[in-house]
């Protein structure tokens, strides 16, 4: 029997392969999340945290108390892993991880996937972090 964890992770999964950006957003909180805290200026996250199958998604949500909000990680088949802070450079809003995209719920920027800004009023970029891979961390430098 599955753990509603489970369903959860595996519902969002479904929506991202469906390419259903309304009904993923409402589905968000229930994407595959890890705490942990910052050591001398990185973070380090097994990579297991964001493969099949412990992570469905593809997308992994850290949490670390010294960080002014959570971090969006995330393997791309083009351009590697990013780990984008999820603070909108707008006004400080938290941006929800899209299927291609970042969007911000407060006054509707979008961000590509690097994090550049698509749609505004966000002025620039999210801040992304320089990401190191191991045979199995993911070191982030923040
Ligand atoms: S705070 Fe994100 S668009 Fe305004």
């Amino acid at each position: 029997m599955s753990t509603r964890r489970e369903f959860l992770k595996s519902m969002s999964a479904a929506l991202i392969s469906a390419g259903t950006p309304f009904l993923f957003s409402d589905c968000a909180g229930a994407l595959a999340s890890f705490r942990t805290q910052v050591r001398d200026g990185v973070l380090t996250v097994p990579k297991s945290e964001i493969e099949p199958p412990e992570n469905s998604t593809g997308i992994l949500i850290v949490h670390a108390s010294s960080m002014p909000g959570p971090i969006v990680v995330r393997r791309h088949a083009d351009v590697g892993i990013v780990a984008l802070l999820s603070i909108c450079t707008h006004r400080g809003c938290e941006v929800r991880p899209m299927p291609h995209s970042l969007q911000c719920p407060c006054h509707g920027s979008e961000y590509d996937v690097e994090g550049n800004v698509i749609e505004g009023p966000a002025p620039k970029p999210l801040t992304r972090f320089p990401v190191q891979e191991t045979a199995d961390s993911i070191i982030i430098r923040v």
